[in-house]
């Protein structure tokens, strides 16, 4: 006969449920590889949707190559502990974030563990982090569908997966993995985000593909996916995040993504 999970698992797994049972809807961002603007993406996605008004939640769990603090210029903030759990780090918006960032004595310090250590971790923040009553938490996955993804996506169990691709990673597989992977966990709201997809000229608005011509109707054609957008190639984007300041941005690409 099959035994049960052990008790302190299941124990973990229910405060887990709990914690979560507190926000509206979970979304996970992933990509098939890392430089395609995940964490960009992620940030704009939470502006957009704190800027509607809506009370939003990112956790960063690309603790290899934590992104998300500096994008808000929070790299010196520290997560705060209470009796109802750790608390996460305000942006100017009031945006809650949380990042393994927050927890290293200093940004030169790389995490040095290896994949079921960080499960570990992981499920340890989501079990103390107190977020409270939350619209929308947005997780920043690191790239590709290794244990960090799988994790979230059996502990958290996110509502919906937006996906980051750009015009030339499109024709990778590695893309549909990702689409894939989160149909196999049962995932059904998918939407797609194709980031540096074209570079509209700030002096006679001619739109050019640098990296070609988009393919992101194809999948989402070929999958069904709920919608697409296509943010251009905006040095302010980069600008703007490496100054910490990406709230200042001031387009918003996400007006007709219905998360
Ligand atoms: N649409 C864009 N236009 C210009 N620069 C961008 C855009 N999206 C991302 N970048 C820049 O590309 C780099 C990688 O982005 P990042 O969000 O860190 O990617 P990832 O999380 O996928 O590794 C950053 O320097 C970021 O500022
Ligand atoms: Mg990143």
């Amino acid at each position: 006969m099959a035994k049960g999970k052990p008790k302190e698992i299941e124990e973990k797994e229910k405060r887990i449920m709990e914690r979560m049972s507190k926000i509206g809807k979970k979304i996970a961002v992933m990509s098939g590889k890392g430089g395609v603007g995940k964490s960009s993406v992620t940030a704009l996605i939470a502006i957009h949707l704190a800027k509607s008004g809506k009370k939003v939640g990112v956790f960063d769990t690309d603790f290899l190559g934590p992104s998300i603090p500096k994008l808000f210029g929070l790299e010196s903030a520290r997560l705060g502990f209470t009796e109802k759990g750790m608390e996460p780090v305000l942006t100017k918006l009031g945006i809650k974030v949380v990042s393994m960032h927050f927890m290293l004595p200093s940004k030169e310090q790389p995490v040095i563990w290896r994949g079921p250590m960080i499960s570990k971790v992981l499920l340890e923040f989501l079990e103390k982090v107190y977020w409270g009553e939350l619209d929308y938490l947005l997780f920043d996955l690191p790239p590709g569908t290794g244990d960090v993804p799988l994790t979230i996506m059996q502990s958290s169990k996110p509502d919906a997966i937006v996906v980051v691709t750009t015009p030339q990673d499109l024709a990778k597989e590695i893309v549909e993995k990702g689409v894939n992977m989160a149909i196999h966990l049962g995932v059904d709201e998918i939407h797609l985000v194709e980031n540096m997809s074209y570079f509209q000229c700030p002096n006679c608005g001619h739109i050019s593909y640098i990296f070609g011509e988009s393919k992101i109707s194809d999948l989402t054609l070929k999958y069904g996916l709920k919608t697409e957008a296509k943010i251009p190639i905006n040095p302010k984007i980069a600008e703007l995040g490496d100054a910490g300041k990406i709230e200042d941005l001031e387009e918003d690409y996400f007006k007709n993504m219905n998360l």
